[in-house]
């Protein structure tokens, strides 16, 4: 399975994503959790990547292919990866053509996850991420057990620091902006299918199975 997870931020990928790849044994690459690790931990990545993170803005084309090139050719990448906000920009898509080229490997769907605007701004309004590891949850529509503590390794639930209105406002015009031109580059392709996902996460999670079922990647 080397498949691509492509829609506006709160959409819902990673939710799905780190899903699918646990029920399949296949890794989930998920640029923007990468990145938040980088700069957690003061890295030169997480440097470079700061200041745009924290405006909503992308990171450069050449960073984040050179981050995506490096995590493709780690061991557990070899049976499979779902890729889950990458590529956002058509240089970007390109990249990631001539790095799997390079391995003898292909992109074999790309998943767009429609939902309206609406409901994404409820959806990143209301998100709480765990400290330790990225667990995602929301305060309505998926809440922890115990309030601000994570179901999975106990640590604490914070709101990310670019989920603020006035950010995911400019993240959601950067989407249209960079990352929509991406639907037509798939499509022209046949690698692009649609996925209404405004459902409850169980039904989205049966949607993204049939669709790539029947694009032949499952
Ligand atoms: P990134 O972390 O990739 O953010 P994003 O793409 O904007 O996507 P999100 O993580 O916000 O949303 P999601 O679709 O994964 O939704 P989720 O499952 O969490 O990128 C952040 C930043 O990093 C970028 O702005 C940029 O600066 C940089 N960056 C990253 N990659 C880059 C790249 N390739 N190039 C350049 N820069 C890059 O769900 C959202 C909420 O909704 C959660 O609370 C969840 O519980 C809830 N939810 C999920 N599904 C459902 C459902 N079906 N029903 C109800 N609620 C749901």
């Amino acid at each position: 399975m080397n498949v691509v997870f492509l829609g506006p931020p709160g959409a819902g990928k990673g939710t799905q994503a780190r899903r699918l790849a646990e029920r399949y044994g296949v890794a989930h690459i998920a640029t923007g959790d990468i990145l938040r690790e980088a700069m957690a931990s003061g890295s030169d990545l997480g440097r470079k990547a700061k200041s745009y993170y924290d405006r909503g803005e992308l990171v450069p084309d050449e960073v984040m292919l050179e981050v995506v090139a490096h995590r493709l050719r780690q061991a557990d990448a070899a049976q499979g990866f779902v890729l889950d906000g990458f590529p956002r920009t058509v240089p970007q898509a390109e990249g990631l053509d001539r790095i799997l080229r390079s391995m003898g490997r292909r992109v074999e769907a790309v998943l767009l996850f429609q939902v309206p605007q609406p409901a994404l701004v409820r959806r990143l309004a209301g998100r709480w991420v765990c400290r330790a590891a990225g667990h995602v949850f929301h305060e309505v529509y998926s809440p922890p057990k115990v309030a601000g503590r994570c179901d999975h390794d106990g640590s604490e639930l914070v709101q990310r620091e670019d989920d603020r209105p006035e950010t995911v406002e400019r993240r959601l015009e950067v989407y249209v902006r960079q990352t929509e031109p991406l639907v037509e580059y798939y499509r022209g392709r046949g690698l692009l299918h649609t996925v209404d996902a405004s459902a409850d996460p169980d039904e989205v999670a049966r949607r993204v199975e049939a669709a790539l079922r029947e694009a032949g990647a499952l």
